[in-house]
């Protein structure tokens, strides 16, 4: 039997390690420029936690959470599909509210769907995001969509493109759900199959369909801004002035509609275009209606996501990326059996210093060792002999000029140093 990884889940291998490093320590820095503290929950909640948040007549509630099973048969928990619910639940039921209303966290981690894996898409993938806790001023949608452009910029990302629309609170949206009934109602058997089957249960999501038949289709779809309450429309008024006058390009899409049931007023995505169908890098919103739904006091909220897979990939096309050259700086030979004892003590006399070395644990020749010290990229090498350990001293090798020196073996340490 040939042991696979599981369909949609993805090894991040040493060689490329670097790259997702480099882009969550981007994360946390830019995050907590902003003001932003880490959070960090659980990879599994109870299930009734995304029902009641995302919303029960989702793709991701209908098809896609994972749920556990132990020995004792199924239990009631759901490897967390997103961490917007997560952390509306860990900050009321720590009280984090009570200590202070206005609360701005950040999480990255690991999430769970269930989907038909593609380019960009996958069944465990990776997300950094921010959620801004008991405020509904319109400025904080306009911080958070700025701090993932500046986050992308950061990477060196070029050519992402932020897309922004307001759905409105439950009123402006029941209006529109009639609205958008009665006009997608006359084309209905030109939509696809899914789509139809969406009609009666969540009729916005057909403006979210990627099928080409439909988004030619629902282009006779009202726009979502005629039926937006005075309140909305003065809401959305301040976050696309806002806009303008910090200079963040945007685009209005009128059919932009997000996934999940919680979004109320702004949504927003940043899309990229290297990334073919799964072209989203980020999405989030306002969600003024989830605390309250969760158990907490009426306050508003607004948070996004980034995919850190997609992020990587957009990255990788940017060509912005310059692989980090892991590398030891001091590679120990042992000239003979007798000496690899007084290697690896010295090897360890090095890394007790911080100076990082290593040593061959495979046997090797003089010559193979010296063509693995090579292959490592040490910028020394250190040959320890009899001769060598009885006199107390050491043979250097500066790898970059072929140039050797002796040393007294309490010398090296202040040397490499000093060699920074
Ligand atoms: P989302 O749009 O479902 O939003 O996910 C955000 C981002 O995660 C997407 O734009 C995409 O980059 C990435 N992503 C989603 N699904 C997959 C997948 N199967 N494979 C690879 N990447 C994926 C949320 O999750 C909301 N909780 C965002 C939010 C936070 N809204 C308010 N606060």
């Amino acid at each position: 039997m040939s042991l696979k990884a599981p369909a949609g889940t993805q090894d991040i291998l040493p060689d490329d390690v670097s790259i997702w490093r480099y882009v969550e320590e981007t994360a946390r820095r830019v995050f907590q420029d902003y003001g932003y503290r880490e959070i960090r929950t659980p990879i599994f909640e109870e299930g009734g936690l995304f029902n009641r948040s995302i919303g029960e007549a989702t793709d991701i509630v209908e098809k896609e959470m994972y749920g556990l099973t132990t020995k004792s048969g199924p239990t009631s928990f759901i490897l967390r599909p997103e961490l917007t619910a997560s952390v509306v639940r860990a900050y009321l039921e720590h009280n984090l509210h009570k200590d202070k209303k206005f609360q701005k966290l950040y999480y990255l981690g690991p999430l769970f769907r269930h989907e038909r894996p593609q380019k960009g898409r996958t069944r465990q993938f990776h997300q950094l995001g921010v959620e801004a806790l008991g405020s509904y001023d319109p400025l904080v949608d306009v911080e958070i969509m700025g701090l993932a452009l500046a986050f992308f910029n950061q990477l060196g990302i070029k050519g992402s493109e932020l897309k922004i629309n307001s759905i409105g609170c439950p009123k402006c949206r029941d209006a529109y759900r009639t609205a958008l009934k009665e006009e997608l109602g006359k084309v209905k058997s030109d939509l696809c199959e899914k789509c139809r089957e969406r009609f009666d249960r969540n009729v916005f999501r057909i403006l979210d369909c990627k099928n080409r038949q439909c988004c030619v289709t629902t282009k006779c779809a009202p726009s979502v801004k005629e039926y937006l309450c005075a309140d909305c429309t003065e809401h959305f008024a301040v976050v696309e002035s806002t806009l303008k006058e910090n200079n963040i390009k945007y685009i209005f899409d009128q059919h932009l509609v997000r996934g999940f049931d919680y979004y109320t007023k702004t949504v927003f995505e940043i899309t990229h275009d290297s990334l073919g169908s799964q072209n989203a890098l980020c999405g989030g919103g306002r969600y003024d209606n989830l605390v309250a739904e969760l158990g907490g006091p009426a306050m508003g909220a607004t948070g996004f996501a980034i995919g850190t897979e997609r992020t990587i990939l957009a990255l990788m096309a940017s060509q912005a990326y310059q692989p980090e050259n892991v590398t030891i700086k001091v590679f120990v030979v042992a000239v003979d059996e007798q000496t690899r004892s007084d290697c690896f003590s010295f090897v360890r006399e090095l890394r007790e210093q911080d100076i990082p070395a290593d040593m061959d644990y495979e046997g090797k020749s003089l010559k193979a060792q010296m063509r693995l010290a090579d292959r490592l990229k040490a910028k020394y090498v250190v040959v320890l002999g009899p001769q060598e350990i009885k006199q107390g001293i050491v043979r250097i090798k500066d790898m970059a000029d072929g140039q050797e020196k002796e040393l007294k073996r309490l010398e090296v340490i202040k040397y490499f140093k000093s060699k920074g």
